[in-house]
């Protein structure tokens, strides 16, 4: 027998305004056409004035550990990914700690910007199967608004905020790809590539936040080679095809990359789970976001194989395959 990490409970949660592109090209030169042809999204939630990142994960976090039946009292490791958080310390983690009545353990920040909530599941994923804890709450939350430059028509236009979390507890699995639970994750990063999505400012630096900066093309072309790549190493890690895969959770980017990876290995698109359209790019919360919206509306379900992939700046990217 092996320890395996298993998803006992997801939450998610979206701020309450809804900015359409409607909406968005009443401020900067741009066309709801436009957006939804290079990109697939009509829409995107904007957190409210003063809310933030903490704000929205806490509520994510508290959302998940209620659908697990369990107190935050009980969790022994927190994970929050994000390249947004409240402050440049202590970790926005260590906020959402003290505000779910989890009191032991440990909780810290991960910053992989749009892999980071891949990055997160494979680090608890590690504590829990080396024994070191044995519930953990993995947190993927953003509040990208604040670091979009608006008068960046090429940027703005395409992120939104959220949060989205699991809560994984240890199990036991005889090994094999029958096992519930994550059965691998596959994490890289190529640093040659570090200026071509990132933000231009920080406390060693300039000393401020600084601004979303994309070479939107170049990390496109990146994006779907990578993706095809760490999904295909998935798979034969697991001695699997795309056939035995139920569902795609891929991170929500755009939709032309979701369905050019999907295209390059096979899967049906009926297969991918899609939020793109209504939550736009939410960095580390768009793939529990919608991995949440799947679990909760019935589409996923217990036994089912779920593929997760992300990819982003860095650049970073990974895949992760759990049997729900
Ligand atoms: O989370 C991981 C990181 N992010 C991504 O994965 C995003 C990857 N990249 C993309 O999704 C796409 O490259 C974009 C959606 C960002 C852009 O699509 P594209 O087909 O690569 O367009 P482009 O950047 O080459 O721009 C085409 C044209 C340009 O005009 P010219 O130079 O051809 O006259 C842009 O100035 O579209 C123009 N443009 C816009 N027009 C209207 C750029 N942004 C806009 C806009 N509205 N918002």
């Amino acid at each position: 027998m092996v320890l395996r990490s298993h998803i006992v409970g997801c939450g998610s949660y979206l701020p309450e305004r809804v900015v359409t592109n409607q909406e968005l090209a009443g401020r900067v030169d741009t066309t709801d056409e436009w957006i939804v042809e290079r990109s697939g999204i009509r829409q995107r939630y904007l957190a409210a004035e003063g809310e933030t990142t903490a704000d929205l994960a806490t509520i994510a976090a508290q959302r998940a550990l209620t659908s697990a039946g369990i107190s935050g009292s009980e969790v022994d490791l927190l994970v929050l990914a994000t390249a947004t958080p409240d402050h440049t310390f202590p970790a926005t983690a260590a906020k959402v700690q003290g505000r779910i009545g989890m009191v032991g353990g440990a909780a810290f920040d991960l910053q992989a910007v749009c892999s980071g909530f891949i990055f997160a599941l494979s680090v608890a994923d590690n504590f829990i199967k080396t024994g070191q804890a044995r519930t953990a709450l993995v947190i993927g939350a953003e509040t990208f608004s604040r670091i979009l430059d608006w008068t960046d028509r090429g940027t703005c236009v395409l992120f939104g905020d959220g949060a989205g979390a699991v809560v994984l507890r240890a199990g036991r699995g005889k090994g094999t790809s029958e096992d519930r639970g994550i059965l691998s994750t596959h994490l890289h990063s190529d640093g040659r590539h570090h200026d071509l999505l990132y933000v231009d400012g920080g406390p060693s630096t300039t000393q401020t936040t600084g601004f979303l900066r994309m070479e939107g093309k170049e990390v496109f072309r990146h994006a779907v080679t990578n993706l095809a790549s760490v999904v295909g190493e998935a798979l034969t890690a697991n001695d699997l095809t795309p056939a035995d895969i139920d569902w795609v959770v891929p991170h929500q980017a755009n939709k032309r990359i979701i369905e050019g990876t999907a295209r390059k290995l096979g899967f049906p698109l009926e297969r991918m789970v899609m939020t793109v359209e209504r939550h736009a790019n939410t960095s580390a919360a768009s793939v529990p976001l919608a991995l949440c919206e799947a679990v909760t509306d019935g589409r996923i379900r217990d036994g089912q194989l779920v593929l997760l992939e992300a990819m982003g700046g860095g650049f970073t990217w990974g895949a992760g395959l759990v049997r729900m």
